[in-house]
This record gives structure tokens, C-alpha cells and sequence, in this order.
């Protein structure tokens, strides 16, 4: 029998990836203000999500999760925001279309602030400094005064995340949503971009569809459905004081959530089975994502579902596969035939991002954008060979036009690197790149489904 779990069991474990804070007391401080501050999600709308992401699991469902590697406080405009929810619902409206099923839109935002690192401190021209942990624990700039962990930054988290997810809740359902406009704005992208005539087809089909929908007497003015949609949050759950003091019980089911965002991941550096962060998230009713890199053996995966997800709950649990565009090839299948011998319902989504990142002669981190669609493509023949469904995608991306990765059909060359390299932490699909990688995953669903079709005939 499992231990007894409460909102506090974690800190009796083992952990990795601590800030070092100076002032306990400070913190202990902190960390009792936010706890007693509003939530910022509310139990039902992460059940909503666990429903839906059910229904992924299921093929029923495609999950698209993406958002900066990590936000930052001095980013936090309107247009930022509105420029990433918009490359996110014209990407979803394209796997919509494709993939003929809903999609499930979650951002890595409202909370993306604490990263894992590492090494504890950086070296600089012989300076030794504590490494930078996301804007929610200390600053980014090589400074030793900033870099000192500061609880009071938990408080300017929570805060920004309120802010940022008030905005995203007006967009998605205050019209900014509307399928036609979305459509609109997809259109542009296509006539302006280099490769437009491989994106033709989808997009002049979605036209004809809306076109029809409109004559029948549906649109946006009539019709909810097309004139708002859902969109859910989530974060990696590293600083679990932070999680913590925002972990509610459900006054409607008893139950305990984090209320930091609707879906939380554990990462691939903080999942030991005995230790602190998969403590925490086995006691939370949210969502869960677990991160999978190439080090994850057949039965610590089946240990980790066993504790996370003990009554096969659909949709409780996502697996992030981040292997990198070869590596994928050796690792998925193994996993996928351990979780279906042992009949596990989970979703498989594919990180192309983590597993490809590369440094660049000039010493930028980037990623070959050719080397993130090579992993995607390679998780769809995988898991089409397995016989498992393919569930989501996990990107990361902004909806600005950064240079942080190389590659695209507008292409960002590595001597482009410095033009506008704004990351905190790793590079980042632009929109452009983001769009083109749905419009490939888009063509790869659209003939997965032929090919189903035709398999279904000849059986029939
Ligand atoms: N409400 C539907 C959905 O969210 C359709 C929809 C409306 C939509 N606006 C959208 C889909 C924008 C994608 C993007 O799926
Ligand atoms: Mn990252």
C-alpha cells in the first residue's frame, strides 16, 4: 500500500534541483502568502482536460502543447502573448482540419518560469556564480547579486501568470478565436511564405469547408463553437514550494489540485521513483506529464505509470517522448511495447525539440529544424509500426520571428543566429517554423487516415 500523501509528503524525499535560498524564513513567508492566494485554475476546468486528453488517448484527439522554453518577467506584453495564442490556434486549426478529430490546445505558459539545470553554478572568466533557474527563482544577467535565489520573485510569478492567463481566457473566449478570422490569418501565412504550394491544398480545403458551413447558415456570429475555443495552461513542476502552496482541495470532489496551471510535467532530470517531484504530482488530480529521455528503462517507466496513474485513468497521464531525431528510433518502440503489454492507457506526444539541440560555431544552442521534423516524422512511423496512437506534439516556440533555430522554408542560416535570438533558456521554433511543422503534421495525419480508410475497405 502506497504511503500517505499530503500537499507537504514531498519534502520528506529526496530532491533534486533545489535553489539554494539563503533566507529560510523568507521563503517559509512567501511561500504562506501564496498559499493563501487565489487559485489561479479551477479544479473543474483541469478535470475538463483530463476528459479530453481521455478522449486522446483513446484516437480520439490530437494534444498540442507548446509555448516558450521559459517566460520571463521582462517579456510579458500583450503582443507577445497575443502573437504566441495566435500561431497556436492557426497551427490547431490546420491539425483540426487534418486529423479530422478535436484538438487539445494546452500552452507552456502562465506559469513556464522555473528550469533544471545542469550544474549549480556557472563559470565566467573564472567567476563562479549560481546558475540561473528561471526568473521565478533568481535573474538571468551574470551578475552575483542577481543571481542570489529570491523567494519574493514566486510572488512576481504568480502574479505575471495571473495576468497572462486573464488574456489568454478573454482571446479564447471573447471572439479573438473565431475560426474565420484564424482561417484568415493561415491564408496570409500561406501566400507569403516560399513553400506556399505544399500548403495550398490544406488551406484552400479548409476555405471550401468554412465556405460551406457559412452557405448552410453556420458561422461565427451564429455558432459558439466557431466563434470561441478552449485553450488550458500548463508548466513543469520543479519548485514544488511554489506548487505547493497553491495546491487546493476541490471543495466539489475532496480531491487535491494544483491550481499553478491545468496540467503540470514532471522532467526528464527530476523523475526518481522515490524521490520529491513524482511524490508530489501522485497526489494531485491534474493532468500529469512525465518527460521521457533516452536514460528511461522499460520498468522504471511501468513504476512510474504504477504511481502516477495506479487506476489507468485515461487521459491522467501524458508520456513527452524527447529522444532526438535517431535516438527516437531505439527508444520508442521499447517503451510503447512494454506500456501495451502491459495494457496502460497513456498518450504519447513527441518532443522533437530536447532531444535535437546543437551549439552552433558561433556558441549559440539552436536546433536543425530538419532534425525536429525528422523526429516527428519518425514518431509517426513508429508508432504507426507499433500500432499506437499518435497523440500530440510538444513544442517550443513563440509567436514572434526569432532566429533561434536553423532551418525552415524561410530559412534561418546559422550566421542569422544573432539577429534576434531572444531566448531565456533554449531555442525556439518561430512562428513561421511552427506553422510549417503542423502543415507537415497535418499532411502526415491527412495520409495515416487514407491509408486507415483503405485497410478498413479491404478488411470489410
Ligand atoms: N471551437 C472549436 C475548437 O476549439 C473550433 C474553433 C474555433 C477553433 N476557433 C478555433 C479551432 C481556432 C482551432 C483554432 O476546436
Ligand atoms: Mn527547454
Amino acid at each position: 500500500m502506497a504511503e500517505k500523501w499530503s500537499p507537504d509528503s514531498w519534502r520528506s524525499k529526496p530532491i533534486q534541483q533545489v535553489p539554494d535560498y539563503p533566507d529560510a524564513k523568507e521563503l517559509e513567508k512567501v511561500e504562506a502568502t501564496l498559499s493563501k492566494f487565489p487559485p489561479l485554475v479551477f479544479a473543474g476546468e483541469a478535470r475538463d482536460l483530463t476528459k479530453r486528453l481521455g478522449r486522446v488517448a483513446a484516437g480520439d484527439g490530437f494534444l498540442l502543447q507548446g509555448g516558450d522554453c521559459a517566460e520571463s518577467f521582462s517579456e510579458h506584453h500583450a503582443d507577445h502573448i497575443r502573437d504566441f495564442f495566435r500561431a497556436m490556434l492557426q497551427m490547431a486549426v490546420v491539425l483540426t482540419y487534418a486529423g479530422s478529430v478535436p484538438v487539445v490546445k494546452v500552452g507552456r505558459i502562465a506559469g513556464q518560469f522555473a528550469k533544471p539545470r545542469s550544474a549549480p553554478t556557472e563559470t565566467v572568466d573564472g567567476v563562479e556564480l549560481p546558475s540561473y533557474r528561471g526568473d521565478i527563482v533568481n535573474d538571468i544577467e551574470f551578475k552575483a547579486e542577481g543571481r542570489v535565489p529570491d523567494p519574493e520573485r514566486q510572488l512576481m510569478g504568480y502574479r505575471q501568470s495571473a495576468a497572462t492567463l486573464n488574456l489568454l481566457r478573454a482571446f479564447a473566449q471573447g471572439g479573438f478565436a473565431n475560426l474565420d478570422h484564424v482561417h484568415q490569418w493561415m491564408l496570409s501565412f500561406v501566400e507569403n511564405n516560399p513553400a506556399a504550394e505544399r500548403f495550398n491544398e490544406i488551406a484552400s480545403r479548409i476555405t471550401e469547408a468554412l465556405d460551406f458551413m457559412r452557405a448552410c447558415g453556420i458561422s461565427g456570429e451564429n455558432t459558439r463553437q466557431l466563434n470561441a475555443t478552449s485553450f488550458f495552461t500548463s508548466h513543469e513542476a520543479l519548485l514544488l514550494g511554489y506548487e505547493q502552496a497553491l495546491t487546493r482541495i476541490d471543495s466539489t470532489s475532496g480531491d487535491y489540485y494544483a491550481t499553478s496551471g491545468h496540467m503540470i510535467w514532471i522532467g526528464d532530470r527530476t523523475r526518481q521513483l522515490d524521490h520529491a517531484h513524482v511524490e508530489y504530482v501522485r497526489g494531485i488530480k491534474n493532468p500529469i506529464g512525465l518527460k521521457c529521455g533516452p536514460s528511461i528503462s522499460e520498468d522504471d517507466l511501468i513504476r512510474l505509470i504504477d504511481i502516477i496513474n495506479p487506476e489507468d485513468e485515461a487521459g491522467r497521464l501524458t508520456l513527452i517522448c524527447r529522444f532526438g531525431s535517431e535516438a527516437v528510433k531505439e527508444h520508442l518502440p521499447r517503451l510503447q511495447r512494454k506500456v501495451k503489454a502491459e495494457g496502460r492507457s497513456v498518450v504519447w506526444s513527441c518532443d522533437p525539440m530536447h532531444g535535437n539541440t546543437v551549439k552552433a560555431a558561433s556558441g549559440y544552442k539552436t536546433r536543425p529544424f530538419d532534425k525536429v521534423l525528422a523526429e516527428v516524422e519518425n514518431f509517426f512511423d513508429i508508432c504507426q509500426a507499433e500500432r499506437v496512437y499518435p497523440g500530440g506534439v510538444h513544442v517550443e516556440m513563440t509567436g514572434e520571428n526569432v532566429t533561434e533555430c536553423i532551418g525552415g522554408s524561410r530559412t534561418v542560416n546559422e550566421a542569422d543566429l544573432s539577429d534576434r535570438y531572444h531566448t531565456h533558456c533554449d531555442p525556439r521554433l518561430n512562428a513561421d517554423q511552427a506553422l510549417e511543422l503542423a502543415f507537415l503534421i497535418a499532411e502526415r495525419m491527412k495520409r495515416d487516415r487514407q491509408g486507415l480508410r483503405v485497410k478498413e475497405a479491404k478488411s470489410a
